[in-house]
């Protein structure tokens, strides 16, 4: 009797975890800020951009709208990469676009020679 309760407890946990990490995975979806740093930091480091210093991330044109940001990214230009998988997942996509709208625009400096 006390090991069919212990199963039926272990039971109630498994099903009781599995929702749990499930709303935690769109939680993390849902996270502008870690999509931004597991996909553009490396580049766009506060808003910049290290490889092309005249393109900087914040406050560019093409953060106006969802729809310019997206067509962005599904065509970037120069060394920018195609980031399939961000493009194709809505909840993150709109979480990374909210975050990179409310970035500080960075001034582009001229290194000096
Ligand atoms: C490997 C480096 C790299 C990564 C990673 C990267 N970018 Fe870029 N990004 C660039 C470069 C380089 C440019 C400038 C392209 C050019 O020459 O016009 C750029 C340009 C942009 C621009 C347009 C800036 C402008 O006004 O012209 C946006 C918007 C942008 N990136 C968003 C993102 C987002 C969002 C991510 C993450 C999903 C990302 N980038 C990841 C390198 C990167």
């Amino acid at each position: 009797m006390r090991k069919a309760i212990r199963s039926l407890g272990l039971a109630a946990l498994m099903f009781g975890l599995l929702p749990q990490s499930q709303a935690r995975e769109s939680a993390r979806k849902a996270d502008g800020k870690l999509v931004f740093e597991q996909n553009c930091a490396s580049c766009h480091q506060g808003g910049g951009n290290s490889i092309n210093r005249d393109r900087p991330l914040a406050g560019s044109a093409k953060l106006q709208t969802m729809t310019q940001f997206k067509k962005y990214l599904n065509a970037p230009k120069g060394h920018m990469p195609f980031n399939p998988h961000v493009i194709s997942d809505r909840k993150a996509l709109d979480a990374l676009y909210k975050y990179c709208k409310d970035l500080p625009k960075v001034t582009v400096k001229q290194a000096s020679l």
